[in-house]
C-alpha cells in the first residue's frame, strides 16, 4: 500500500542505510528543501553517537526547552531544579510555588528503599492455587538465580529480596502470577528486572508445569513511593479565601475523576519536565502514577490540600517514582548528566524526592492560579510571542508585538499580523 503522495514508506532494511541514505530517502519521500536538512543536519545539539547508542534509525535530534527552577527548599537542602518542557508558565509557576513553599521546614520530600516488582504470569498450571505455594517454598533457590544475573547490584545490597504469588482469574483461565520483588538501589531498574524474570522463568515453568507468557517488570511500582509535604501562609497565598478555594478545589477532584485528571495533569507537568531533563524513562513515571491513581478502583488526585486550625493551607501528595540517576539515558546523555550535576542529586531516592517535591509544588502553583486570576493570563505573554513569530515577526519584532497585544488585550493571529505589517511600514518612513 503506497501513501497518498504515492510514494511507499515500505522500506526494506532501512536500518542498515547509512544516514546519508536514511535522510535522502526521507527527502524524497516528504519532498524537504535544502533548509528542512539543514535542520535535521544540526542534531539539536546532540552528538550523532550519542543518539545512535540510544535509540534505531536515527537521523536527528529535537532539542526542547531546558529551564531552571530556583527557590525549592526539599528536607532543609536548596535545590536548583532543571526542566524540560514546552509548555509556557510551568516552570514560573513552579519557581513561584516552591519560593512560597520555602518558610518554615521547606518541602519535606520522603521515599524510602527503591524496591520493583518483576512479574511472571504463567498460564496452563493445572491447580495454581496448589502450585503457588511450592512456589513460595522454592523461594530462596529463585532468589539466587535472579540475583546471579546481576552480581554488581547483589554486591551493593540490591537485587532480588523476595517472591510473592497472586493467582488471576482472566478471561482465558487462570494464571499464577509470580513476583519478583527487587531493589534496584540507584537504577531505574527495568533492564535489571527484566532479566531477572527472562531468568527465573525455566525454573518456575519447571515448578508449576505451566507457560511463561509476560516475563517483564509491573510500572505500577508502588513500592516505591515518595511522600511529599509542603505548608504555606494563607496570606502568603492572597488571603484565607484563596485557601480555602485551593481546599475546596482538592475535594473537587477527590469527587470527580474528571477532574482529578487534570489536577493530576498539573502535578505531571513538574515531574515529566524534570524526567526529561534528567534523561527519565518518564513513560513508566505517567503510567505508574495514573495506575496509583486508580488503585482503589476509582480515579483519584495524587495530592490532597486542607487547611490548618491556624487557616494556612498544607498539602500532601503520594506517588510512585521509578527513577535512576545510573544506567540507561542518564549513562550516555551529556544533557542528563548535567541536570544531575547542577540538582546535585547522589541517589535514586533523593531525585525520587525532589520530582514528587517539583510535582506538589507545581499543583499549588496551577491551583492557586485557577482560584484566583485562572490559567490564561500567565500564558499569555509567551502565547503573543509564539503568534507574533507564527505572523512573521522576528524574534525582536515579537517581544514588542506580544506587548502591544497585551496591553490592548487583543492577542490574536491576525492582530499580530496587522500590527506586524504597521510596525514595518512605520520603520520604513
Ligand atoms: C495545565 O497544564 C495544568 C492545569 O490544568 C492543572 C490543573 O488544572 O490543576 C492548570
Amino acid at each position: 500500500m503506497s501513501a497518498l503522495n504515492g510514494k511507499s514508506s515500505r522500506i526494506q532494511g532501512f536500518h542498515k542505510l547509512s544516514h546519508e541514505e536514511k535522510v535522502k530517502i526521507i527527502r524524497d519521500f516528504s519532498n524537504l528543501t535544502d533548509d528542512d536538512i539543514v535542520l535535521l543536519e544540526k542534531w539539536g545539539m546532540m552528538e550523532s553517537k550519542v543518539a545512535e547508542t540510544m535509540i534505531e534509525n536515527v537521523i536527528s535530534a529535537m532539542s526542547y526547552p531546558y529551564a531552571i527552577a530556583p527557590n525549592f527548599r526539599i528536607n532543609g537542602r536548596d535545590y536548583l531544579v532543571p526542566m524540560v518542557i514546552e509548555e509556557p508558565s510551568v516552570v514560573a509557576a513552579a519557581s513561584n510555588a516552591a519560593r512560597l513553599m520555602r518558610e518554615g521546614e521547606g518541602i519535606i520530600s520522603f521515599s524510602g528503599e527503591q524496591i520493583m516488582i518483576g512479574q511472571v504470569h504463567l498460564a496452563g498450571v493445572a491447580n495454581p492455587e496448589y502450585k503457588a505455594l511450592e512456589v513460595l517454598e522454592k523461594r530462596k533457590e529463585i532468589i539466587e538465580i535472579a540475583n546471579s544475573t546481576d552480581q554488581t547490584l547483589a554486591s551493593l545490597g540490591g537485587g532480588a529480596k523476595d517472591v510473592e504469588v497472586r493467582v488471576l482469574s482472566t478471561e482465558k483461565g487462570k494464571v499464577l502470577t509470580v513476583h519478583l520483588i527487587v531493589n534496584v538501589l540507584d537504577a531505574m531498574g527495568a533492564n535489571a528486572v527484566n532479566t531477572m524474570c527472562e531468568r527465573v522463568a525455566p525454573l518456575l515453568e519447571e515448578l508449576t508445569g505451566g507457560r511463561a507468557v509476560l516475563r517483564i517488570l509491573s510500572n505500577l511500582a508502588d513500592r516505591r513511593l515518595v511522600r511529599v509535604r509542603g505548608q504555606v501562609k494563607a496570606e502568603d497565598l492572597g488571603g484565607r479565601e484563596v485557601a480555602e478555594k485551593i481546599e475546596l478545589a482538592s475535594a473537587i477532584a477527590f469527587a470527580d475523576p474528571y477532574r482529578a485528571a487534570t489536577h493530576n495533569k498539573g502535578i505531571m507537568n513538574g515531574v515529566i519536565a524534570v524526567a526529561l531533563a534528567t534523561g527519565q524513562d518518564h513513560r513508566a513515571i505517567e503510567a505508574g502514577a495514573h495506575a496509583y491513581a486508580s488503585r482503589t478502583g476509582r480515579y483519584l488526585p495524587l495530592s490532597r490540600w486542607d487547611m490548618t486550625p491556624e487557616g494556612d493551607l498544607v498539602g500532601t501528595l503520594e506517588m510512585p517514582l521509578a527513577v535512576g540517576t545510573v544506567g540507561g539515558t542518564v549513562r550516555v546523555h551529556p544533557m542528563a548528566k548535567l541536570s544531575l550535576k547542577i540538582l546535585g542529586v547522589n541517589s535514586a531516592k533523593e531525585l525520587a524526592e525532589v520530582m514528587g517535591a517539583v510535582g506538589l509544588a507545581q499543583n499549588l502553583a496551577a491551583l492557586r492560579a485557577l482560584v484566583s486570576e485562572g490559567i490564561q493570563r500567565g500564558h499569555m505573554k509567551l502565547h503573543a510571542k509564539s503568534l507574533a513569530v507564527m505572523a512573521g515577526a522576528t524574534y525582536e519584532e515579537a517581544e514588542k508585538l506580544a506587548e502591544l497585544m497585551e496591553k490592548e488585550g487583543n492577542v490574536s493571529y491576525k492582530r499580530a499580523k496587522d500590527l506586524l505589517e504597521n510596525m514595518r511600514k512605520e520603520k520604513l518612513h
